[in-house]
C-alpha cells in the first residue's frame, strides 16, 4: 500500500474542523488551506533541488532551488487545495481536470482537462476525497499521457477501496493523506469522511 497518512497534531485538529457538519464555507476553506500545507510538506520531502551559490549579508554559500513543480486540481474540490500549493510553491505551473462521478455508477466522466507538459515535473495531484479511487486514478492517467513519470497524489480523507485501486492501477504514485477511514456508503461517500467537498467549501449544499 502506496499510503502515508500524516500524523500530526495540526492536521488532526484541522480535518477535525472539516469533518464537523456545523463548520461554514469560510471556516471550511481556511481549514483546508491549512491542512493541505502539513501535506504538501510530507509530499515534498524527496523534492529534487538545485545547489546554487547565494550570498548572505556575511559571505557565500551553498543554497537549494527547487524547479518544476506542477500541480493538478481535480475539479471541483482539488480546487479547495490550490490555494496552499501556490502560498508554499509560487512558482509552480497548475493543471487542471475536470472530471463528475455518474452518480449512479460512480463512473468519472471527464469535462474538462487542460494539463502543461508534465515530462520534466514534479506533479502534485489535488484530489481531497480518495473514496472510489475513480476520479484519482482516471487524473493519474492524464497525468501520465502527458508525459509524467513523478507523481505524488494529496488527499484529505481517504477510503479503502480508494487506496487498493490505486494500488492495482498506479502502485508507483505515493498517496498522502490525513486519515484513511473506514468505508463507503451506497452512493460511496466516505464514512466518516467529511460529506461531499464540493458543496462543502462553495456552500452548495
Ligand atoms: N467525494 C466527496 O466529496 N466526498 C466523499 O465522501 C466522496 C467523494
Amino acid at each position: 500500500m502506496n499510503l502515508t497518512v500524516i500524523d500530526h497534531p495540526l492536521a488532526r485538529h484541522y480535518l477535525t474542523i472539516l469533518r464537523d457538519e456545523n463548520t461554514q464555507p469560510e471556516a471550511f476553506r481556511s481549514a483546508a488551506r491549512s491542512l493541505t500545507y502539513a501535506l504538501v510538506l510530507e509530499a515534498t520531502k524527496a523534492l529534487p533541488v538545485d545547489e546554487v551559490d547565494v550570498t548572505t549579508p556575511m559571505e557565500q554559500t551553498t543554497g537549494h532551488r527547487i524547479h518544476d513543480v506542477v500541480a493538478i486540481a481535480v475539479l471541483r474540490a482539488g480546487l479547495g487545495m490550490l490555494d496552499a500549493v501556490l502560498d508554499m510553491i509560487p512558482g509552480c505551473k497548475v493543471g487542471f481536470a475536470g472530471v463528475q462521478r455518474d452518480e449512479s455508477t460512480a463512473t468519472p466522466m471527464e469535462y474538462y482537462a487542460k494539463l502543461p507538459d508534465l515530462a520534466n515535473a514534479t506533479v502534485l495531484v489535488l484530489e481531497p476525497m480518495l473514496a472510489t479511487g475513480g476520479s484519482l486514478s482516471w487524473a493519474v492517467e492524464k497525468a501520465k499521457s502527458s508525459g509524467a513519470k513523478d507523481i505524488t497524489a494529496l488527499c484529505v480523507v481517504t477510503a479503502p477501496e480508494g487506496v487498493a485501486r490505486m494500488g492495482e492501477e498506479h502502485e508507483d504514485v505515493p498517496i498522502i493523506a490525513a486519515a484513511l477511514d473506514r468505508d463507503l456508503n451506497d452512493k460511496w461517500y466516505i464514512q466518516p469522511g467529511l460529506g461531499d467537498m464540493g458543496d462543502r467549501l462553495f456552500g452548495t449544499l
